[in-house]
């Protein structure tokens, strides 16, 4: 149910492509995440002038922000390969050593999700991230032998969405840790303004401005509410878009004017109406609304957070004085 949302913050089947079409190539090409942007700028010039490998970086925040963007701007900047695997894929010390062996001098290797690496391939990377090095065990028992392998000097750039749950010495391994945070309106904006440039899709300031605020602050939704409203505004009205044909798309698509869809509403009245408001445990509410808790967690509460709506305590999930405010609800019961 959950990937027919048009909210969804994290990529959808299929979507690869266009999000290849609209990703900026360069640093310079990349709106939003200034200070992040400044810091690789700087990164990336000392290590082409020292002729060095990029150290270790390490990617966290909410989904769809860009984080395997940049790993891609950075490939590209430095000239690079860029091999691209996840924590869950990963699963066995073979594996791993499969991947690493096989990286040439600077290569970039991403690992989505690096959160969710086993402790025992977690273990492997240590040796290979500190000192380009695998260190295999070989055979069983008292017969076993550790092999050791030389690597080409690479870079790891980590992504995830729960720094929380990283280990700190793989944590201590990065050179350096970035988050990624909520875009703007005024930079959405301009990425709506991009991104409609590239498509050839004919909007009017307002209309980008609308697509914009309705965009839970990130891109990729920015992106998709694009490529939707263009579907719209092609099949009733001939191509051209203003606010009101926008604001009709983007309605029909059950997303309200903060951003907000179905199930942020329900996952809000829920608590509100079945559970007097909180604090309610996140499974609990999981079952409530019929949304897997992963989900609840990832995707809908980081905005609903973000907007004030939603607070996380040690005993669950609260809804706020705002949130009352926002669905017109009557704060008597609180
Ligand atoms: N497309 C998606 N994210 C972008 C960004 N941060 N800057 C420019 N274009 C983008």
């Amino acid at each position: 149910m959950d990937e027919e949302r048009v909210i969804n913050t994290k990529a959808k089947d299929g979507e690869e492509n266009w999000e290849k079409s609209l990703r900026p190539k360069k640093l310079t090409e990349y709106i939003g995440q200034e200070a992040l942007r400044q810091n690789l700028e700087i990164m990336l010039t000392a290590a082409k002038q020292r002729q060095e490998t990029v150290e270790h970086l390490l990617f966290y925040g909410p989904p769809g922000l860009g984080k395997t963007t940049l790993a891609h701007i950075i490939a590209n900047e430095l000239g690079v390969n860029l091999r691209l695997t996840a924590g869950p894929v990963i699963e066995k010390a073979g594996d791993l050593a499969a991947i690493l062996t096989n990286l040439q001098e600077g290569d970039i290797l991403f690992i989505d999700e690096i959160h969710r690496l086993s402790r025992t391939v977690e273990e492997i990377l240590y040796p290979a991230m500190e000192d380009y090095v695998l260190d295999l065990v070989i055979g069983k028992g008292p017969s076993a032998r550790t092999l050791r392998i030389d690597l080409a000097k690479f870079t790891i750039i980590g992504a995830t969405t729960k720094i929380s749950l990283l280990s700190a010495p793989l944590r201590d391994r990065f050179g350096a840790v970035h988050h990624l945070d909520y875009y703007t309106p005024e930079e959405l904006g301009q990425i709506v303004k991009r991104s409609s440039g590239i498509l050839g899709v004919d909007l009017d300031e307002a209309s980008m401005a609308e697509v914009a605020n309705r965009s839970r602050r990130t891109p990729r939704v920015a992106n998709r509410l694009l490529r939707r409203v263009r579907d719209y505004a092609q099949v009733k009205h001939a191509g051209k878009v203003d606010v009101t044909i926008a604001s009709e798309a983007l309605n029909m698509l059950g997303v309200d004017e903060l951003g907000l869809d179905k199930i942020d509403l329900a996952i809000l009245e829920t608590i509100i109406d079945k559970f007097g408001g909180g604090p309610v445990g996140l499974n609990t509410l999981a079952a409530a609304t019929g949304e897997d808790s992963e989900t609840i967690e990832d995707v809908y509460e980081p905005y609903l957070m973000r907007l004030g709506f939603l607070d996380r305590s040690p005993r669950g999930r609260v809804a706020t004085v705002r949130a009352y405010e926002h669905l017109g609800k009557s704060q008597a019961g609180r």
